[in-house]
């Protein structure tokens, strides 16, 4: 059996589909139940369906053989696993943002709102600017607009929540998009399937 962590969510839908096109395609991908685990007995793989910031946990940890994650995730929780492929969907920024016409105060320290601590600290400590890290699990981009933070460091993927709540990109840090990764100890005994359902993602992701 090999087991396989898939995010739900945003990111899930485009890697289903593109499981699908790979020719691992398990008809429960799609149709909106509740089901953590589903099984395609025929090919022998299970799916669990963890939240996309968890699967990188369920690989290190051998509770999944491969899964597929955001590079976001895996530059902040450096988790211990192989990166085999990177799989092009899932693209976005992780961008520094915050009020139109907003100008930093050079001389006191930033206050920075995310849930991306590692990214922003590694990336304002690389400007040997002071920050003040305020971290936060989701709906970032409210913390500016309430004078919370004095700036965010977050996703960007279409730009639509900044529009919308009158935001603006300042600084663009990375790009990132989903990757397939593997245990370590899976990678070693399961080489043979793995490294063919890597080839047959990169087959269609044309990466
Ligand atoms: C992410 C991110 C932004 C949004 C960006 O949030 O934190 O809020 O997506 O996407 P956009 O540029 O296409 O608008 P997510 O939807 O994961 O929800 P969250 O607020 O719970 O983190």
């Amino acid at each position: 059996m090999l087991n396989i962590a898939l995010p739900k969510g945003r990111l899930g839908d485009q890697v289903y589909s593109l499981l699908e096109r790979a020719g691992y395609s398990c008809a429960d991908f799609f149709d909106g139940g509740r089901k953590l685990i589903l099984e395609d007995a025929d090919s022998e793989i299970r799916y669990f369906l963890v939240k996309p910031s968890d699967v990188a946990i369920y690989v290190e940890r051998g509770a999944a053989d491969v899964g597929v994650v955001g590079k976001d995730i895996l530059l902040e929780t450096a988790p211990d696993v192989y990166e085999l492929l990177n799989l092009g969907i899932g693209k976005c920024r992780v961008a520094v943002a915050g009020k139109k016409g907003y100008t930093e105060d050079v001389g006191s320290t930033l206050r920075v709102a995310t849930k991306y601590v590692g990214i922003a600290k590694k990336y304002y400590a690389s400007k040997n600017r002071d920050i003040e890290v305020i971290r936060l699990n989701g709906s970032i981009e409210l913390a500016p607009i309430l004078g919370l933070s004095d700036v965010i460091v977050d996703i960007v993927e279409t730009g639509t929540t900044l529009k919308e709540n009158d935001l603006q990109i300042f600084t663009e840090i990375i790009e990132i998009s989903a990757r397939f990764i593997a245990n370590k100890a899976s990678y070693k005994f399961k080489t043979g399937r793995i490294d063919e359902m890597a080839n047959k993602l990169k087959e269609v992701t044309g990466q």
